[in-house]
């Protein structure tokens, strides 16, 4: 396996337990919004790639319907075991599996989802064309991707980056509707449509505001840094979100960008 990919399969590992359970659970939030993007009919076959622990797959699940099929495959083994766990009853299929080498046979799927994923990985050229080679002619695609870091956020790249942090989880910035509008139409998609927010949330304290930090992949960041610096930022964090908070309450800005677009 490439070694960005076992580091990012390693950090979800890690990170599974608790991703989407503290705070403000955006993934949640942001998952709805793209299934309404992508205009899903009763009965279609989707696919959601890097499906975490289904922010996506649920909703879209239940759109589909029974007559439908609803499958989420992701890299880590435990955000799958923490996906089942969470909608034990659900008909969805969940299954470990690379981006990279889909398993599902050609023309299968109406939709390919893929939310807060593309970034990671090595290759999007290999991704792109197993996203193509599953969908049927004129099928669609929804993504997602972060544009600009919030401000709590860029305070922390910049505090670990002067402790000395540097290596980055995400290969590909795809941070500006830009880019992503260049990587979809070079991926030759078609009728492409991005859209993009800010979109506030709050963290009922300061310290719910870090735990969050280890709940997804800037938990990345935290965990280049020796144990001793790691107590600094946590002390300096809880001061800087103090400062920021209103009635004790954290805010945080995300801002999304969304792309459908057509095969
Ligand atoms: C930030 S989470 C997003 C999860 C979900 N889509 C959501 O919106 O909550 C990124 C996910 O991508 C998965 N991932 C990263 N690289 C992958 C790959 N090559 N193949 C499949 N999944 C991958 C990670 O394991 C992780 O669960």
């Amino acid at each position: 396996m490439h070694n960005t990919k076992g580091w990012v399969r390693d950090v979800f590992d890690r990170a599974a337990p608790s991703y989407g359970e503290h705070g403000c659970q955006y993934f949640n939030e942001f998952g709805k919004q793209l299934v309404v993007l992508a205009e899903l009919n009763l009965g279609e076959k989707i696919l959601d790639v890097a499906t975490g622990k289904g922010a996506i797959l649920s909703p879209a699940s239940k759109v589909v319907g029974a007559m439908g099929t609803a499958v989420g495959i992701d890299l880590s083994p435990v955000m799958i075991e923490e996906a089942r766990k969470r909608d034990p009853l659900s008909s969805t299929h969940l299954l470990v599996m690379d981006a990279e080498e889909l398993s599902f046979p050609s023309h299968f799927f109406d939709v390919v989802f893929c939310g807060f994923a593309l970034f990671f990985f090595p290759n999007l050229t290999i991704v792109f064309n197993e996203f193509k080679r599953v969908l049927k002619r004129g099928g669609r695609i929804a993504v997602s991707t972060f544009g600009k870091p919030s401000s709590l956020t860029q305070w922390v790249f910049n505090k670990t980056e002067q402790f000395g942090a540097h290596k980055l989880l995400k290969v590909q910035p795809l941070d500006s509707t830009h880019i992503l509008n260049q990587v979809l139409s070079q991926a030759g998609f078609c009728r492409i449509h991005i859209q993009e927010s800010t979109q506030f949330f709050w963290h009922s304290t300061p310290e719910e505001w870090w735990n969050s930090l280890w709940s997804h992949g800037i938990r990345s960041r935290l965990e280049q840094l020796a144990p001793v610096e790691l107590a600094v930022l946590h002390r300096e964090s809880l001061e800087h979100a103090k400062k920021a908070a209103h009635d004790g309450k954290v805010r945080e800005e995300i801002h999304v960008i969304f792309g459908v677009a057509h095969q």
